[in-house]
């Protein structure tokens, strides 16, 4: 398992609630600079929470969050909440993020979708922008797309056009929440491809999935998720040939 002093990501003690609903109850993982991890567990269980924790779209309730030497802690919160919205600002430039419904915006092409927050958010000059759009377009094999509008393209070609838009923020670490959950099965695999070819990269990507052969054959390791608690972390031929958890084994049994 990753060392803690050369790990990426850091999460400690990671609780969330909504109201009186323990969702995330101590959560505490690392994951290496490079790590494929799949995030898998039944639903409801806190996946789509943790993601959203990990990209500060949700206020973490106690614990802390450490990615690429930025540190979140929740005590922040309620001490300098100035301060810790700076720090979830310098901690989300780090973090890109991917959404089971593509989010693109509808009336723009895809070099515009690729392009616009790099000039707007981070201030990039728009022609180097633009050639950055064009080459991630090209690593998601769309380039003779980047005319064409999300509404002109297949659903796997929209994700695909998603990843790209959040490469194009150049962040450090790849958020997926149900990439392919949406997309007709012929469509899945395109997708997953990309995810591949950023592991070949050496791009950190953490991936809620319920393709467990993906799971399986690409990640590094698998971390089971169950009422929010983490109930195993496993190497992804362990996990699936031995899970060291009952509740692990109960969950696989449904895939296999
Ligand atoms: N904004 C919210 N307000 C209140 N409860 C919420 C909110 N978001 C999520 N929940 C609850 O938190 C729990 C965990 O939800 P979450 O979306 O993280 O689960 P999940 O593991 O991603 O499930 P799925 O596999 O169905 O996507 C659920 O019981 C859900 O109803
Ligand atoms: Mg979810």
């Amino acid at each position: 398992m990753p060392k803690q002093a050369e790990s990426l990501i850091h999460v400690s003690n990671l609780c969330k609630s909504y109201g009186d609903n323990k969702i995330l109850k101590d959560v505490s993982f690392d994951i290496e600079s490079g790590d494929l991890v799949s995030l898998i567990g039944p639903s409801g269980c806190g996946k789509s929470t943790l993601l959203r924790c990990l990209n500060c779209l949700e206020v973490l309730d106690e614990g802390e969050i450490t990615i690429d030497g930025v540190c979140l802690r929740a005590v922040e919160h309620e001490k300098n909440e100035d301060l810790f919205w700076k720090l979830a600002h310098d901690l989300r430039q780090n973090v890109g993020m991917v959404f089971q419904e593509f989010n693109l915006f509808p009336h723009k092409t895809l070099l515009e979708n690729v392009s616009l927050a790099q000039v707007i958010v981070k201030k990039e000059n728009p022609e180097k922008a633009r050639d950055l759009a064009m080459m991630l377009l090209g690593k998601v094999g769309l380039k003779k797309f980047s005319g064409r509008y999300p509404w002109s393209l297949s659903g796997g070609q929209k994700q695909r056009a998603a990843i790209a838009r959040a490469l194009a923020m150049k962040p450090k670490v790849m958020l997926y929440d149900e990439p392919t959950s949406s997309l007709d099965p012929e469509m899945v695999e395109e997708v997953l491809q990309v995810m591949r070819d950023l592991d070949q990269e050496g791009m950190t990507q953490i991936i809620v999935t319920h393709e467990m052969r993906f799971a399986k054959d690409a990640s590094d390791y698998i971390i089971y998720v169950e009422n929010g608690e983490i109930v195993e972390i496993s190497d992804e031929d362990e996990i699936f040939i031995n899970p060291q958890d009952e509740r692990t084994r109960r969950f696989l049994k449904r895939y296999m």
